[in-house]
């Protein structure tokens, strides 16, 4: 009988870092052209909408009550942002709209038009491998261990980054309550917090 072999940390890392987005680079963006979901085309009321994501501008073809959230996985295989709850309640689906963050579940991807939307896949710097640059706070959360499954990661870290930026993470108590929208279930949050307060110090 085969015998079980123990994941460890580098191996749980590398498989994260491929599945989370944490890094972003695997989910390289497609040609603009190919944007149209599968079924829109079929689907009644479907809307021409353009939305500017991480610097790029992407043309679907959706209902107008398609959420963000769902624009960007379902339409745009853009998946590092992820969905808990589909409710405001867990942060998982946390990005930047002109720099502030939201959950994208609560709101249209129509309502978004125009406006500078940035994912997890924008953060780091470079676009393959072999140059990219993670952002300070993936660094972090890397070094910290801030995660366990992972699932809630994309969330946090976008989350922290406006955090940072808001001036909200300048103490443990403070952080705490500015990332309590952030539901994290394997309860890495000593981790979480420990990889914030290292960049905010640095800041
Ligand atoms: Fe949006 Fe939970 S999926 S807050
Ligand atoms: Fe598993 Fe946060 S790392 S939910």
């Amino acid at each position: 009988m085969a015998s079980k072999q123990p994941l460890g940390n580098s191996s749980r890392r590398t498989f994260l870092k491929h599945t989370t987005g944490l890094v972003g680079l695997t989910l390289a963006p497609m040609n603009q052209a190919d944007y149209i979901a599968p079924s829109s085309s079929v689907v009644q009321g479907a809307t021409d909408l353009t939305l500017r994501i991480n610097g790029r501008v992407y043309p679907l073809r959706a209902e107008p009550r398609t959420t963000l959230l769902d624009a960007l996985r379902e339409y745009l295989h853009l998946t590092g942002t992820k969905k808990g709850c589909d409710h405001g309640q867990c942060g998982a689906c946390t990005v930047h709209v002109n720099g502030e963050r939201i959950t994208s579940c609560l709101t249209l991807a129509i309502m978004q038009q125009g406006k500078d939307i940035t994912t997890i896949e924008g953060l780091s710097k470079g676009d393959d491998s072999a140059t990219a640059r993670l952002h300070p706070v993936q660094e972090a959360f890397l070094k910290h261990d801030g995660f366990q499954c992972g699932y809630c990661t994309p969330g946090q870290i976008m989350s922290a980054v406006a955090c940072i930026r808001e001036g909200h993470a300048t103490s443990d108590h403070q952080c705490r309550e500015w990332m309590s929208g952030n539901i994290c279930r394997c309860g890495a949050y000593a981790n979480i917090l420990a990889a914030i307060r290292e960049v905010a110090s640095a800041q």
